[in-house]
């Protein structure tokens, strides 16, 4: 039997230039020894180092399967001495998401995000990740629902046979920490009852229907609810499997054509609209944003990304397309829409999404003042 490949991608939050905006040179030069020692230690076959904003983002492909405590453990000890070397340069937040000081066989709850995915590779396996800043799990609902349950999103769901019988999400209840299984198209509109609160329900992976393919896995951590107090938002990121039966990659990046609005933004606390960025925009700046989105697209080849002859990672960055310049534009005019209403709501998230940020130090102080209303 050939041997199962996994993508792991997990990212942390270890420390920034210049405020919660940007991922520096010195992090990621942490990050490419620790992988490439790993690489030649033969405990993962390739990687990828990238950054969305302020997130130290680590795609590594292996053969240990998911949840592998080799591999978890790697990408902690990668970010403890990222965050080390950001203490030492006094970037800003050294350390953000690394919410426990000792390593207990998994990064899940401890910080770190995270989407693995073990596949049977097929004979050409395109893939693409996406990761975002400045924003939370239940973000991708919405494109993950257009991706693999829209007809008008995806047209392969009309148009070719081995989509017609359509795809199973399972959806995380991150408040009650349960999940369930909805099947499309037959369960649609349920599926959108539960992930339309984008707040509470994350789709968390995906399978093809007829042959339960894997072909999306996102992470869904909520920070908020590991640390119990406000700790920045998650910054969610994604795999999907495109084509051949799946959605195509144009398919996939349909959805991102234009902005929509997600919770984040400038401390965590605030509705923005969604930018997709090319790398070299990958970082959030206009009131900590807006929220921005990367999507790499490689092929999984024998365990690994697929390489040039030189041993460098073949990866497109999808987003750095002129094709993508309409919802940039949209992005900026709505966020600037946004800003013009300040601490208002909708600017501002409801007063649930609040609960967990430090608003509720500045309303404790005013308790003790408030008096019964004279009838
Ligand atoms: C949001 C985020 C930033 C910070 C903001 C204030 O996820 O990281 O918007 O919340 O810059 O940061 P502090 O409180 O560290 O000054
Ligand atoms: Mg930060
Ligand atoms: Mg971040």
């Amino acid at each position: 039997m050939p041997k199962k490949t996994t993508i792991s991608l997990i990212k942390c939050d270890v420390g920034s230039l210049a405020g919660h905006h940007v991922v520096p040179k010195p992090l990621f030069n942490v990050a490419e020894k620790n992988l490439k020692r790993a690489a030649e230690k033969g405990l993962i076959n390739n990687f990828l180092v990238f950054n969305a904003g302020d997130d130290l983002e680590l795609l590594m492909l292996h053969e240990k399967g998911e949840q592998n405590i080799e591999i978890h453990e790697l990408a902690w000890n990668t970010f403890r001495e990222a965050a080390d070397k950001a203490l030492e340069l006094k970037l800003y937040g050294a350390g953000q998401d690394l919410l426990k000081n000792a390593f207990v066989g998994n990064v899940c709850g401890m910080g770190p995000g995270v989407a693995e995915m073990e596949i049977d590779e097929r004979a050409s396996d395109p893939v693409v990740v996406f990761a975002a800043d400045k924003t939370s799990a239940g973000s991708f609902n919405y494109p993950l629902f257009r991706m693999f349950a829209d007809p008008m999103n995806t047209a392969g769901l009309v148009i070719d046979p081995n989509m017609t019988g359509g795809f199973k999400f399972e959806v995380v209840d991150t408040v009650e920490n349960k999940s369930i299984i909805l099947k499309c198209p037959e369960e649609m509109y349920e599926l959108l009852a539960l992930i339309g609160t984008v707040g509470r329900y994350a789709i968390s992976r995906i399978w093809r229907a007829a042959d339960n393919l894997i072909c999306a896995a996102s992470s869904v951590s909520k920070l908020s609810l590991i640390a119990g107090k406000y700790v920045g938002k998650d910054d969610p990121v994604m795999i999907t499997r495109a084509q051949h039966g799946l959605p195509a990659v144009g398919e996939l990046l349909a959805p991102f054509m234009h902005s929509y609005f997600v919770q984040g933004w400038m401390r965590g606390s605030h509705w923005g609209p969604l930018m997709p960025v090319g790398l070299k925009a990958s970082k959030c700046t206009a009131f900590d944003g807006p929220p921005r989105i990367v999507a790499l697209g490689f092929q999984v080849s024998n365990g690994k990304i697929a390489c040039d002859s030189d041993g460098v990672p073949l990866v497109a960055d999808l987003f750095d397309d002129p094709a993508f310049a309409l919802a940039r534009r949209e992005a900026m005019h709505n966020a600037c829409m946004l800003r013009r209403m300040g601490e208002f709501e909708p600017a501002r998230l409801g007063s649930e999404e609040m609960e967990y940020t430090t608003i509720q130090q500045v309303l404790a102080k005013l308790g003790e003042r408030f008096k019964p209303v004279k009838e």
